[in-house]
This record gives C-alpha cells, sequence and structure tokens, in this order.
C-alpha cells in the first residue's frame, strides 16, 4: 500500500514534464477542501457482487455492471417487479484489467429488458448476495434528472450524494471526473462502493474527464480504467468510443461530448455528431441537451480558455441544431448562462450551466473574472448539485442546491422555455440541413 503510493509518486513526477500532471498545481488558491473518505477494510466473499451501478442501454434496456474478485462468478441477472420474484434473467460479459501493480477485479456488464417505463424492478447480480432494486425513468414528461459533476470522495463528496439521495429524480447525469483514483487504482474501487447506493437504484449516465485519463506516455494508453467500470451505450448510439454517445429518455435527446478526445472537423467524434444530430427528430424528442466536462462559457479563472477550441469546432453544430443546454464541469464552482452563441447574447443559443462542485478533494475555484460577463447570470464558488425537472414540451425547471452548510440550500432557480417553443428550431431548419449535408 506505502510502496503503491510512493511509486505514484513516483510516476506523477516524471509524468509532470509531459503535461500528463497537468491538473495539479494550478495557480488559483481553492479553499477547504475535504479529507479523502477511507474505507475500513471489510473481508468480502470473493464471489459477493460489489460496486454496482447501472446505466440506460439503448431504449427499454438497462445495464447492470458490478465486481466481483473471484473470476468464476457468472455475469448473470435476475430480476423481477416484485422483491425475491426473479421470473426473468439475462446473461452478459466481464471484462478486468490490470494497471501497474494492480489488478482489477472481473467486472461484469450485463444489459436487461425490455423493461417498462416507471417501474420499480428487483434485481440480484451473479446468482447471489444482496438483492437491489432500481426504478426506470418514465417514457413520456415529466422527468427530472440530479446533476453533479468532479463528484470525488471526500466528506463534500458524501453530503452531496445524500442530498441527491433525498432528492425526487429519474437519472442522475455526471459531466466528468467521477472518482479521482489519479492513477491510484484502488481509489476507482472505493469510488464504486461510496456511489453503489444511488448508482444502483436509478441509472447513472456519465461522461469523462481529465481525471479519467491515468494515461502514462508510452506505458498506459488513456481512459482504460474509466473505459473499463463505466461502459456507456456508445454502441447502441452509433459511437465507436465509450468517450462519446447519445442516449433518449421521455422526450429529451442526450449527446454525451468528450472533452479529453479528438473534436475538430475531421475527426471521428465530429462526424459521429453531425450523424447524431441528424437523426434527432423533434416531435419524438422536443429537448436536445448535451453534456461536457471542459466549459464552453466559464468566467471564472480556473481553466480559462480551455474550452475554446471545442467550442471553436463544435458550438456551430449544436447551434444550428438548437441544443437546448449544455452541462459542463471540470470549474469546481457553479455559474449558469443566459442563452448563448459565439461568445455573446443570442436567444436561439443553449443556457450554459457549469457545475464541476460535486466535492472533490482538490477544493474550490473561488476567483471569477471582473467584471461579470453580460451572458453569466450567475455565479458561485460553493459545493452543490442540481436537478432538472423537464415539465413537458415547453418548461423545464433547472435549480442549484448549494451545500455549504451540509444543508442543500436551493439558491439558483430559473424556468428554461425549450428552443421548440420560441420558434428557433423551426428559423434553424435550412441552416441546419445544409451544415448537416456538409461532407
Ligand atoms: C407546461 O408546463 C408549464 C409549467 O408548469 C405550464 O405553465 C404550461 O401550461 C404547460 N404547457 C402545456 C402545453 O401543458
Ligand atoms: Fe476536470
Amino acid at each position: 500500500m506505502e510502496f503503491r503510493v510512493i511509486l505514484v509518486s513516483i510516476l506523477l513526477a516524471i509524468a509532470s514534464p509531459f503535461g500528463l500532471g497537468s491538473q495539479f498545481g494550478e495557480n488559483y488558491v481553492r479553499p477547504q477542501p475535504r479529507e479523502t473518505l477511507s474505507w475500513p477494510w471489510r473481508p468480502k466473499h470473493s464471489s459477493e457482487p460489489q460496486q454496482v451501478h447501472i446505466s440506460l442501454a439503448g431504449e427499454k434496456h438497462m445495464m447492470i455492471s458490478w465486481v466481483t474478485d473471484d473470476d468464476s462468478s457468472p455475469s448473470l441477472v435476475e430480476y423481477g417487479t416484485a422483491p425475491g420474484e426473479y421470473i426473468f434473467s439475462s446473461q452478459g460479459e466481464s471484462t478486468s484489467y490490470s494497471y501497474l501493480m494492480y489488478s482489477s477485479g472481473n467486472i461484469h456488464h450485463v444489459v436487461i429488458g425490455p423493461l417498462d417505463g416507471n417501474t420499480v424492478y428487483f434485481y440480484r447480480c451473479g446468482g447471489q448476495g444482496q438483492e437491489f432494486h432500481m426504478k426506470t425513468p418514465p417514457s413520456q414528461f415529466p422527468v427530472s434528472f440530479s446533476v453533479a459533476g468532479d463528484l470525488g470522495q471526500t466528506g463534500w463528496t458524501a453530503s452531496t450524494l445524500e442530498h441527491i439521495g433525498r432528492c425526487e429524480y429519474d437519472l442522475h447525469l455526471l459531466p466528468g471526473d467521477l472518482s479521482y483514483a489519479d492513477y491510484q487504482q484502488h481509489l476507482w474501487d472505493s469510488f464504486g462502493a461510496l456511489v453503489q447506493p444511488l448508482a444502483s437504484s436509478r441509472p447513472w449516465m456519465v461522461t469523462e474527464g481529465n481525471h479519467e485519463k491515468e494515461g502514462i506516455l508510452f506505458i498506459k494508453s488513456p481512459f482504460q480504467s474509466y473505459n473499463a467500470r463505466w461502459k456507456m451505450p456508445y454502441e447502441e448510439s452509433g459511437s465507436t468510443s465509450n468517450l462519446y454517445y447519445s442516449f433518449e429518455v421521455a422526450g429529451v435527446h442526450f449527446i454525451m461530448l468528450g472533452s479529453y478526445t479528438d473534436y475538430d472537423e475531421n475527426s471521428d467524434q465530429y462526424a459521429w455528431l453531425k450523424e447524431d444530430l441528424a437523426k434527432v427528430d423533434r416531435e419524438r424528442t422536443p429537448w436536445l441537451l448535451v453534456l461536457l466536462h471542459a466549459p464552453w462559457y466559464n468566467s471564472n479563472w480556473a481553466h480559462q480558455g480551455e474550452g475554446n477550441s471545442m467550442r471553436a469546432s463544435m458550438e456551430p453544430l449544436l447551434y444550428a441544431a438548437g441544443v437546448d443546454i449544455l452541462i459542463a464541469g471540470h470549474v469546481h464552482a457553479y455559474e449558469r448562462s443566459e442563452r448563448v452563441n459565439n461568445g455573446g447574447l443570442d436567444r436561439c443559443g443553449a443556457v450554459h450551466i457549469t457545475i464541476g462542485d460535486g466535492g472533490n478533494r482538490e477544493g474550490l475555484a473561488q476567483r471569477f473574472r471582473n467584471p461579470k460577463p453580460k451572458w453569466s447570470v450567475f455565479r458561485e464558488a460553493s459545493f452543490g448539485h442540481g436537478e432538472l425537472k423537464i415539465v413537458n414540451t415547453t418548461h423545464a425547471f433547472w435549480s442549484w442546491h448549494r451545500n455549504d452548510d451540509d444543508e442543500p440550500v436551493k439558491s439558483d432557480q430559473v424556468w428554461i422555455n425549450s428552443l421548440i417553443s420560441t420558434g428557433c428550431i423551426s428559423d434553424k431548419r435550412h441552416e441546419l440541413r445544409k451544415i448537416l449535408m456538409t461532407p
């Protein structure tokens, strides 16, 4: 254990000159982070399912993921709508990876379904152990989402998760930076255990942040642990990479983009994005939302300008498609914009929300640029989480809940009207067709 920490420190020292440790050593002051939680070692039966989490896997299907210490435990999920009565079952697959001195457990992924909407299912993993339960999202409005980025695993994280657990929501959205394992692989396991109570009962849909990279020059390609553990429905959405994908829930089309893989006009991600936007049917999904890690509109000094090149490449596409809301993380503070495009106000642009304040160990990003830009409506450096309720085709209610005092205090709230309802989508139809047709 000690040895492992020393080894990682040495590797980080070697990696820093190559920019691999760039998430460390920024020059702004981050006050009062809380300690990383520590985990009492508890002996487990080696086939006991651990770190259970679920995510949507195509229409009416859910992926159940968990880890076992042994490799003989089956990738089997038994489920049903009454406790203990598992009238359905599905088989899946398992994977594992090694990382320097570390070997992961067996990571199981099993897709179950077809499932009914808005229904509680009881399930068991690997044919043994604890029963879990989950609720599937509704197939129609209203639908509610909880949102928290840059989660980590500190005392603040525990408090944020507790607040999310108290609210009514159908699905959790995480715009990158999950565990802050930062090369110490056992921290992926403790993160999995920390989030299990929530992530086993509602789908968690995540995209990657810089802390998921964990690449080491010439030795390890990036995102190995993240891809093995947090497999998202990329194949179901026609993507060839777990780093970007899309999914639909109730009347919302979500696009999960990758800030740390190529996004220029010649990239696979860009080509996939165009194809995905061409498939969006605003009759079926009147709301169009995007998640990514590094914000495009950010008036905090932290990570200033880091999203600019991705914005330059992809914002014209998203604008033409009429994205309603874009949610980012990375900056450890909260900020909400007016509708914007091309750096300024635009009534047919997206509302941008930065919410990288879930509770990671690095603390808050307190210094905002002054004067406050015209597009910035609300900004505050506090930990917290967001809740988005899409009420119907035209109206959504967004709120941000600060947890400075360990109590969720609703601090910012706003009704958002869909671009469908303000005429922007029909105005853009021609522009979109042109941009999607361009090879
Ligand atoms: C949508 O919800 C809003 C807010 O509750 C309400 O004012 C509006 O009438 C609803 N629209 C429709 C078509 O039901
Ligand atoms: Fe980040």
